[in-house]
């Protein structure tokens, strides 16, 4: 799908964030990325306030979107946004006032659209096969992060052929050798990473001579705004906070290893495949 020399921008995540979804539209246009290389891995609406506004500027874009599970679930008219958190746990309690308020605001049309969006997008890029999925290769809402189980991650890889995986869901980026194959997050736009500060993050795939180079990027928006819209429209959730401070307002769904690098500022070297 890319010329060789461009690289393709990848993202996941805009949560309903309105400013940062504007955010990630500037620089890829400041990187002259065109739509057509560009992938969003799914979760358009979640957290913040503005979802059919977040939704009608990613349909206007025009960029390719793999399925997350709240557009699956949205979709679906059900009655949960399927992220797959234990029940009653504090992010499941919290997810029932934004998947509500999200569910009201979005017109049959984009529903429409949502449950046509496909489960994976695949490409292929100096020889390699890339795999983009949402959570899991077949569960949408499979969580997968930097330190799950290698076993967890082969598992999955054996699901595919593909050389790359690239997911979603987690919220934090990472890369993860497994054998001679990768598994890649790109991390999300539409909320930190929980490392302490405000920004968020995207990832580049850009080919080289030798090598393909991975990289992932702070996304620095005006976080101020979301929170303002999440005030204005009643949803005054832990999410608004965690905009500004950088930390989730639960860390229930985090392994025990990365419960504890809570606060820490993210730093990602470029990975090479
Ligand atoms: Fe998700």
């Amino acid at each position: 799908m890319a010329s060789e020399a461009s690289p393709i921008l990848i993202f996941g995540g805009p949560y309903s964030n309105l400013a940062a979804t504007e955010a990630i539209e500037r620089a890829a246009q400041q990187r002259n990325i065109p739509p057509q290389q560009i992938i969003c891995t799914g979760d358009i609406i979640a957290y913040c306030a503005d979802a059919a506004e977040t939704t009608s500027r990613i349909q206007r874009w025009g960029i390719p979107v793999v399925m997350g599970n709240c557009e699956e679930s949205i979709a679906e008219g059900a009655m949960d946004c399927g992220c797959g958190f234990d029940e009653g746990s504090a992010c499941s309690l919290l997810s029932i006032s934004w998947y509500n308020y999200a569910l009201k605001q979005v017109s049959d049309d984009a529903r429409q659209w949502m449950g046509q969006l496909p489960r994976n997008i695949r490409f292929t890029l100096q020889g390699r096969n890339f795999h983009v999925i949402h959570g899991g290769v077949e569960q949408i809402n499979r969580f997968i992060f930097a330190d799950s189980d290698a076993s967890l991650l082969e598992e999955e890889m054996a699901m595919t052929d593909a050389d790359v995986v690239i997911g979603g869901h987690c919220g934090i980026p990472f890369a993860r050798r497994i054998g001679e194959r990768h598994w890649l997050n790109a991390g999300v736009i539409g909320m930190p990473a929980n490392d302490g500060t405000a920004d968020s993050w995207y990832m580049l795939i850009t080919p080289g001579p030798d090598a393909i180079k991975v990289s992932w990027h702070r996304l620095s928006y005006p976080a101020e705004a979301s929170q303002q819209a999440m005030t204005d429209a009643g949803l005054n959730t832990p999410y608004r906070e965690a905009l500004a401070s950088g930390l989730w307002p639960s860390v229930d769904l985090l392994p025990e290893s990365q419960k504890a690098v809570t606060g820490q500022r993210l730093e990602l070297a470029d990975y090479l495949i």
